[in-house]
């Protein structure tokens, strides 16, 4: 079948990698997709979120399966657009409708739904410039550290961790006058939870789910998570601290009340849920849902998967997950995340970048890249993600961190030290 994948960035083109691995692909379709999405397939220079252009080219392609990538389309609801087109209706979109994808969408919906199903997470309130002076005074009695959020999509910036009230209050008054734009005309004042963070991701079919490797992704900028929030600068999976009995706990108090609670809200939910997870006292709590794969885990989960992916997209597309089996590779996944100097402020595209071939015992995903006349430049904050595959996890550390040194552009960095604080 041909396959059309929204999405251009290090979790694409893992997707890529894997979806072009399938005897059931005949042609992949990337949209944009990247500078090394075309060794899998075909690029499509368009718009995700242009819905009308997307249309456009699954019908000029025949394609019969659509995976998206970014949260995105999925929030400005694409599967809605397929759902109610009737050339588009039968093709199978991995992705929920709008109205699952709210659960990234709208962090208030989201702690209203985990309240409602009793999913553990932190105390929370959300507050409006109609009751701002609550807000306040919410504030001042809050226990220190607090944390802010914008309700809504506010590109990984709208979560702000505060240690006093009095500048707690100016931030709030800041977010609910704009400064996230609409994402900020409900904020979530939510209680800081003390902990490890890990990320756990299913592939739900509505009814039924299959567990896909656990991982963790290293978020600041800075060796020994020092620094800025990045959209993340390197991963690994499994996770060393997440025994089988706590992935089990996760289930039982996690994973199995959502998707039930989806249902008893009614939303019929096709696609992934990423469930962004702390352990506080040996007990997990949400911190957030994406309704989409989290990047850069994907490029740790993805080769840990041994299934074919395409199989595994068609079945969920079917309802057909019940009984499903997933076959883990007990080998350890690392990603280290090349980014572009200056990341994840400001900083030059169009360096061109080399050495990609010397990578020994690693997969390069490319993410921020462009191919010009045959050149491969840079064209983006996170460049590319190097993945290695070991036995043991330090290998697969050692390995990528290796080969994340062999690939050269001016200004590039990575972290030395991802992953090696958990071995
Ligand atoms: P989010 O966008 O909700 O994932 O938040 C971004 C980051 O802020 C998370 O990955 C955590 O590191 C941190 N964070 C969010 N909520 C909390 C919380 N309640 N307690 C502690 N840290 C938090
Ligand atoms: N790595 C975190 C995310 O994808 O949101």
């Amino acid at each position: 079948m041909n396959i059309l994948l929204l999405g251009s960035g290090g979790r694409e083109s893992a997707f890529a990698w894997k979806i072009s691995q399938s005897d059931q692909c005949s042609q992949l379709f990337i949209a944009p997709g990247n500078g090394g999405t075309g060794a899998y397939g075909k690029n499509v220079n368009l718009n995700p979120n242009n819905f009308e252009a997307v249309r456009a080219l699954v019908l000029k392609e025949g394609i019969e399966l659509v995976v998206v990538g970014p949260e995105e389309p999925l929030v400005n609801g694409i599967h809605d657009f397929f759902a109610a087109d009737s050339a588009l209706s039968q093709i199978p979109v991995i992705g929920p409708k709008k109205e699952g994808a709210i659960l990234e969408g709208s962090k208030d919906f989201s702690k209203q739904f985990m309240a409602r199903h009793g999913i553990p997470t932190a105390a929370s309130r959300s507050f409006t410039k109609d009751n701002l002076e609550d807000g306040l005074a919410y504030l001042q009695a809050h226990a220190m550290p607090v944390v802010l959020k914008a309700d809504g999509l506010a590109a990984g910036k709208g979560v702000l961790i505060l240690d006093n009230p009095a500048e707690a209050q100016a931030e709030l008054k800041l977010m609910l006058s704009g400064k996230f734009g609409d994402a900020g005309t409900t904020v979530v004042i939510e209680e800081f939870l003390s902990g490890i963070e890990l990320s756990v991701f299913v592939l739900t079919d509505g009814d039924n789910y299959v567990i896909l490797p656990e991982a963790k992704d290293y978020k600041r900028i800075g060796q020994a998570d020092t620094g800025l929030n990045t959209g993340g600068m390197g991963s690994v999976s499994p996770v060393p601290f997440a025994s089988q009995a706590f992935l089990d706990e996760v289930e039982r108090d996690i994973i199995i009340p959502t998707v039930n609670g989806l249902k008893k809200d009614a939303i019929d939910y096709t696609g992934f849920i990423f469930f962004g997870l702390i352990k506080v006292n040996e007990k997990p709590f949400v911190i957030e849902y994406n309704c989409r794969m989290g990047d850069p885990e994907t490029e740790s989960v993805i080769p840990r998967i041994e299934n074919d992916l395409v199989e595994l997209f068609v079945a969920a597309g079917k309802r057909k997950l019940k009984d499903y089996k997933l076959n883990i590779s007990p080998k350890n996944a690392a990603t280290v995340m090349i980014v572009a100097g200056g990341y994840p402020g400001d900083y030059e595209k169009g360096k061109t970048i080399t050495g990609i071939e010397n990578i020994r015992k690693s997969l390069a995903f490319h993410a921020g890249t462009i191919l010009e006349t045959g050149v491969i430049k840079t064209n983006g904050g996170r460049v590319i993600a190097i993945t290695s595959l070991q036995d043991t996890q330090f290998e697969a550390l050692q390995s990528a961190t290796a080969d994340a040194a062999r690939i050269y552009f001016d200004g590039k960095y990575f972290r030395e030290d991802i992953g090696f604080d958990l071995v």
